[in-house]
This record gives C-alpha cells, structure tokens and sequence, in this order.
C-alpha cells in the first residue's frame, strides 16, 4: 500500500476527474453534482486528485478549485499532466501555468508527462521539469503510459530529481503491467499509479468478482481496489456520493494473501 508520496502522507487511493466538466470539451451542466462530489471525498479522507490540461479542456481544473475551497492545500496531493504535443519547453511552461491558474493554486504537488511522444526530446522535457521543481511550480514529476523502454529514457534524461511516478492502465480487467512495467518501478522505486482501476466501471458488473465479494462481504469494486492497493496507488473516479462511499471502504481491510494470489493468478 502507498501511503506516502515526496515526502507527504497520501491516502492510500486517489480520485480521478476524466470526464468530469466535460471529456475532451468543457461541458458546465453537472458542475453542481462533481464540485460535491470532490469535496465529498476530501472531507471523507482522500487527499489525491488527479487531473490534466486535457480533462473538459481544463474544466476539471476549475472544479476541483471550486471542490477544495477552504481545505488547506498543503493537505492535499494534486496531480495533474501536461498532453504530449506541449512538451517543449515554453509549451510545458505554458501548460504548467494554465493548469496552476485554473486550480488557483502556486504549486503541483506531482506533475506528469500524460503520453510519450517519440518525435519531443524527453531529454528536453525531463530538463524543463527539473527546473520547475527548481522554479518552485512543481513538487516532483513523473510519467503516465510509458512501458518499460520509454521509463529508462526518462531516467537516463534526470541530472538532478527522480521519476517519482508511472500512472499506468491496471485493474483485474488490464494486468499485463504485472509482468513487466510494475515490477521495473518497484527496482526503480518509482510508484506506481492505476489510472481506469474500475475498468471504466465494468468491474462492478463483473461476475468473477462475486466469490470474494461474498466470502469478504464487501462490493465487488472493494475487492477490485483492494488488489490494486498491494502493488500501487489507484485513483478511481464516481461522480455518485453512494460509489465514493465503497470506493473509501476499500481502505480500511485487506484481501488474504492467498485470495490476492488466487485473483492474481499466481
Ligand atoms: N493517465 C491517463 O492516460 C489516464 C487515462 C484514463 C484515466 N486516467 C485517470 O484515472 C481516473 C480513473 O479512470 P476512469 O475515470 O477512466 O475510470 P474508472 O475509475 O475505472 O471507472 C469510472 C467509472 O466507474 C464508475 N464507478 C465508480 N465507483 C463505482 C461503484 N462503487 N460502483 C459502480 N460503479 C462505479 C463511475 O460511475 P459513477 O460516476 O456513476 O460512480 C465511472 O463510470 C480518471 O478519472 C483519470 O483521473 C488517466
């Protein structure tokens, strides 16, 4: 279970916010329901967000302003990501200050490379984040979908800071990060983030899930998260108080190792 990140106790899972105030467009219909909804999960103990530029085309950034209003922000561990085509360094240093205007915040606490992108100088990205965690504008940086390959080019472009995360794809619907990605991490002590641990909400309709979900007494998306927790730091999303109210309780219990091994498959 990750329960520190940079230095600052985080909860043990995140929240996420694609989709919400909109996909790859602003849409300001449901602004009431999700500004409840983040603040609903703050007051409730999590203290991850996780954003992007790219989320409603900034709106998530908004709403999660509108959400944290009167939390201390140094409580808090926001996340967000810079899309692939802005890597250069005025286009990170673009990203990074609209992101921080929409959230109206002074600081990332984590701040990723959404994609990879093989035609932008990672060496040149990695530079520019380095010298914003020297700026002050970001805590730590990382990487989000990179596989193994593209890891060891970021790592090899750091001079002075380390890759502090991978947010990856990885639910029991997508484990294949289990054989290669999650463990290079682990060696690497780069944490690692699951990004879509609800199989966009498929697992909570899975009928393989039904055994454990049983003999433990807990919703199948409990036990689902619960699994993610032993090798990273998931960050559902639910717009819905009832979803975040089971997604919360899956912090407080742990599956048997032998039934993490059965869904493992090991
Ligand atoms: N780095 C990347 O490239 C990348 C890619 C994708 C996602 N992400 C991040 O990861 C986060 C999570 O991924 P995601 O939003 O794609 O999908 P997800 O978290 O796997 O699934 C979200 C869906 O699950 C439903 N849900 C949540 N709790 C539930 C519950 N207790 N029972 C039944 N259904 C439930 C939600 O519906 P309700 O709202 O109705 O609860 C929603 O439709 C994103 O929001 C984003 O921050 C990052």
């Amino acid at each position: 279970m990750i329960t520190r990140l940079c230095d600052k106790k985080v909860s043990p899972i995140g929240i996420g916010t694609w989709g919400i105030g909109g996909w790859i467009f602003s849409d300001n219909k449901n602004d009431k329901q999700q500004i409840t909804a983040i603040r609903f999960a703050v007051e409730n103990g999590i203290n991850i967000i996780d954003t992007a530029e790219l989320y409603g085309r900034g709106h998530a950034e908004e709403l999660i302003r509108e959400s944290i209003k009167g939390v201390d922000r140094e409580s808090l561990f926001i996340i967000s990501k810079v899309w692939p085509t802005h890597l250069s360094n005025r286009g990170i240093r673009k990203a990074v200050n609209a992101s921080l205007a929409r959230l109206g915040m002074k600081y990332l606490d984590m701040y990723l490379i959404h994609w990879p992108n093989p035609v932008a100088s990672i060496k040149g990205a990695i530079g520019t984040m380095e010298e914003l965690v020297d700026d002050g504008v970001i805590r730590s940086f990382g990487v989000s979908n990179f596989g193994v390959t593209d890891m060891q080019k970021a790592i090899d472009a750091t001079k002075k800071y380390e890759i502090t995360a991978n947010q990856i794809e990885y639910s029991l619907l997508k484990k294949d990060a289990e054989e290669e990605t999650i463990p290079f991490c682990q060696k690497n002590k780069i944490a690692v983030i699951a990004h879509t641990p609800l199989g966009h909400g498929r697992l909570a309709e899975s009928k393989e899930l039904e055994e454990m979900s049983k003999k433990y007494k807990k919703p199948k998306v409990q036990v689902a998260l619960n699994y993610l927790m032993r090798s990273s730091l998931p960050i559902p999303r639910s717009s819905n108080i009832e979803h975040l109210k089971e997604i919360i309780g899956s912090t407080d219990w742990s599956l048997e190792d032998s039934d993490y091994k059965k869904l493992r498959g090991l």
